[in-house]
């Protein structure tokens, strides 16, 4: 039984107790022996502390424990509280009673280093680490910041369903599955549910999971991802980008303001978020194909990017960059054509800094039925499939645009980490659907 009593408090709680008997539960950390005295550091999940166990202040029962305890054992303490800016946290325990609640065997990470594939073999336990924890607390606090952001600005949050029946980005990543014997599909995005959630509500945004068979084994690639996507009303590219940049601008501004302590475990280096400010520089897809090819790297007009040619891009700036007008051919059916070069969507990116590359993908939307259904049938798609999104530009068709932020490439990049299987609590990647 674990008890609690009015005195029960949080690691993060310590400040506000100095000089009082406090009782706080959590995990072993670590420990460590110097004859008279031993010490505990102690995790909650708010934070760390040290406890101090020394002989004279416990039974001979309690300080014999030393020998029981192991890392991530759970247990019960209690204590008085002490300030002590050497110990972590600037605050430590010494502690009068200690109670077990399970004694953990054999704890499978240790603190030397392990390999990546064992690491994501254990991820169920690897959540706990200083540093897995960081990260997923900063996901939690930019979820915050993407709500505010939306939630402050006017938009309504609509959802969007998961199981679908048309494809939104290209046919080639839908992972199909059985619905009652008629063929189902996971969502790649919210975007087309949102533009018939934008005609009843003017500005809305949907954050879910969207899923993509990528079979491609990258460092930028999972098959289940987050995405928020806002929708736009009465909207053209260019005041999309202007609520792109807005948006990354609020959640780099949240995360140097409420994360410092996990910035410092991850040890990012804030000084390039520091100078993030809108407005990003704006380059057209032509821009782009010529500072591409200044490098080593060539790329034909027509081509994608690949993740090195964004790369290129983002060296020559230091702050995110909007890239827009690309060839019609390399985007979605829905996107609309700039009307002064009809070879050309009215399509943007956005990549981030220090090599990350593309974190946002949006644009104007064709508005006209018949364009429309012309872009539908270029791209072998079914006009029945699409009916009630043709129905869209029957009653009431507007310009409207919108975009979708890839959560776990924003987190990668806002704490510098190496590949996206970090930046979510489970990964699902190629080969990886466990734990
Ligand atoms: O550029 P994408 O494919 O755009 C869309 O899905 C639009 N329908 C969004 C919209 O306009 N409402 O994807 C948007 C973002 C990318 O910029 C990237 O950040 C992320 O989603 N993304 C992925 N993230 C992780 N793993 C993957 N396989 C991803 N594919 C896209
Ligand atoms: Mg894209």
């Amino acid at each position: 039984m674990v008890k609690k009593s009015n005195n029960t408090i949080k690691i993060s709680a310590l400040r506000k107790n100095v000089g009082e008997k406090v009782f706080l539960n959590g995990w072993v950390y670590n420990k460590r022996s110097v004859g008279k005295v031993w010490f505990v550091i102690i995790r909650d999940g708010t934070g760390y502390t040290q406890g101090v166990v020394v002989k004279e202040n416990v039974s001979d029962k309690v300080f014999s424990l030393e020998q029981a305890i192991t890392i991530e054992s759970s247990i019960s303490v209690c204590g008085i509280v002490k300030k002590d800016s050497r110990s972590i946290g600037g605050f430590e325990l010494e502690i009068t009673n200690i109670e077990i609640i399970q004694i953990a065997d054999d704890y499978p990470i240790s603190k030397k280093d392990h390999g990546t594939a064992f690491l994501m073999d254990n991820r169920h336990l690897w959540i706990r680490s200083k540093k897995q924890n960081a990260i997923l607390k900063i996901r939690s606090e930019l979820i915050k910041a993407i709500r505010y952001y939306f939630d402050s600005n006017g938009f309504v949050n609509i959802d969007t369903p998961i199981f679908t029946s048309n494809s939104c980005e290209g046919t080639t990543t839908l992972f199909k599955t059985d619905y009652f014997g008629q063929d189902a599909y996971l969502s790649q995005s919210g975007q087309l549910y949102n533009e018939a959630n934008v005609m009843s509500f003017g500005k809305v945004y949907c954050f879910g999971p969207t899923f993509r068979a990528e079979k491609s084994k990258t460092r930028r690639h999972l098959t289940e991802f987050w995405m928020v996507e806002p929708e736009i009303a009465f909207c053209d590219l260019n005041e999309n980008m202007e609520w792109a940049e807005g948006l990354i601008y609020e959640m780099v501004k949240w995360v140097l303001k409420f994360c410092q302590d996990q910035l410092i475990i991850l040890n990012r280096d804030t000084k390039p978020l520091e100078m993030i400010k809108p407005p990003f520089p704006r380059i057209s897809y032509d821009e782009a194909i010529s500072i591409i090819n200044k490098e080593e790297e060539k790329i034909k007009w027509g081509d994608d990017f690949s993740s090195g040619n964004e790369t290129i891009i983002t060296n020559f700036f230091n702050s995110p960059v909007i890239v827009h007008r690309f060839p019609s051919s390399i985007k979605a059916f829905y996107m609309k054509k700039d009307p002064k070069n009809k070879r050309l969507a009215l399509g943007m990116d956005i990549l981030a800094p220090e090599g990350y590359g593309e974190i946002i993908g949006g644009g104007e939307r064709e508005e006209d039925y018949d364009e429309l259904r012309k872009q539908l049938l270029n791209n072998k798609l079914s006009e029945d499939d699409f009916q009630w999104y043709l129905d869209l530009r029957k009653y009431g068709s507007i310009p409207h645009s919108g975009f979708g932020l890839g959560l776990e490439r924003a987190i990668s990049w806002i704490c510098g980490l190496s590949h996206l299987r970090e930046s979510i609590p489970f990964p699902r990647m190629i080969y990886r659907l466990e734990p």
